[in-house]
């Protein structure tokens, strides 16, 4: 089997993602069209044309000002079954979804609005496709410590729809130590904590994200190469990281794929998974991100198999299900020759 067919067709899990990311152009349109909000664009090709980012600040604006037109219960499930729908024909197994509430309620969208549509949709997508997830509620690291707080106290009321806790938005100014009490109190009350770090901060940053908020996975963390050590304490932890690599280049935290650290990550031990972290904005979803670096790369058989098998290892599925999941990988592989 030829490796884009394997990439194509082996089952994956996707572990960085957000769900407010996948908003493409034509449902942003017809979305405004519908809640009669008004963008500051007047076609889908205006909307297109918008995506040239020199940093990650370029690209929060543009994201938070596409999340305007989502208002309804409605307009969250439209949102993710279409990502629900494009993983199925992915080959797409498994997702943990991150979404942003705050970016919701402080337009004046309840928390419920947003988990409700969310929840409906990945209902749905179990039933239907087969394709089971956890989503995991950031907070965003622009706002302050008490705003975080009060997302945390929405989230314990609906603890049974959240798995995890991350940290996402504006990176630089913003370290990971801010919400150390935040994380705290979030995993007392049961919530597995993951955090972006290391994107464009520090890899001091990084290293707080573990010591600090006490992190399950790291969300990109590419800086983190940058130090010897702890590159050998994360690769030592077997702790996952979720790489993005066509967002790292849309974000210039790379000058191009093919100087893409991914292959010293897989070469220094950790744990790296392929994925696509907003994908309307950054040009591709999970496979194309499998696809474009595996070729600026020249990834062998062997790595693609590592990381596609390391999707399903670094989830935060069960032991029992992990398994299945990683011995159904390894069955298909097998037989994929
Ligand atoms: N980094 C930080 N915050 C984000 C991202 C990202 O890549 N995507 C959505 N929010
Ligand atoms: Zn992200």
């Amino acid at each position: 089997m030829n490796l884009a067919r394997l990439i194509a067709d082996m089952p994956k899990a996707e572990l960085h993602l957000h769900i407010e990311g996948t908003l493409e152009p034509d449902l942003m349109m017809a979305l405004a069209r519908r809640n009669n909000v008004t963008l500051p664009y007047a076609t889908v090709e205006d909307i297109r044309q918008a995506y040239e980012f020199n940093c990650l600040q370029d690209f929060l604006d543009v994201y938070y000002l596409g999340m305007s037109v989502l208002l309804k219960r409605e307009d969250f499930f439209d949102l993710a079954w279409a990502y629900l729908e494009k993983m199925a024909a992915q080959n797409v197994t498994h997702v943990e979804v991150f979404f942003d509430p705050q970016g919701h309620t402080t337009r004046g969208v309840s928390f419920d609005t947003v988990l409700s549509g969310l929840t409906d949709a990945f209902d749905k997508a179990e039933r239907d496709f087969g394709i089971t997830s956890k989503l995991i509620m950031c907070f965003l690291r622009h706002l302050s410590e008490d705003e975080a707080f009060d997302s945390l106290e929405q989230a314990c009321a609906c603890k049974s729809h959240i798995h995890g806790v991350g940290l996402d938005s504006s990176e630089q100014g913003h370290p990971p130590s801010k919400f150390k009490r935040v994380f705290a109190e979030a995993r007392e009350q049961g919530f597995t904590p993951v955090a972006h770090a290391g994107e464009e901060g520090p890899p001091a940053y990084v290293a707080e994200a573990l010591d600090d908020l006490h992190i399950e996975r790291i969300d990109h963390g590419n800086r983190a190469l940058e130090d010897p050590s702890l590159v050998k304490r994360i690769a030592d932890s077997g702790m996952a990281m979720t790489v993005c690599p066509l967002s790292n280049k849309r974000l210039q935290v790379v000058p191009d794929l093919a100087n893409h650290p991914l292959r010293h990550m897989l070469n220094a031990g950790i744990c790296a998974t392929v994925n696509s972290d907003d994908p309307s904005y950054f040009g591709g979803y999970v496979t194309d991100n499998y696809l474009a670096i595996a070729e600026a790369l020249n990834l062998t058989r062997s790595e693609i198999v590592q990381l596609g098998r390391n999707s399903f290892i670094g989830s935060f599925m069960n032991e029992a299900d992990k398994r299945a999941a990683v011995a159904h990988f390894d069955e298909f592989v097998d037989k994929a020759r």
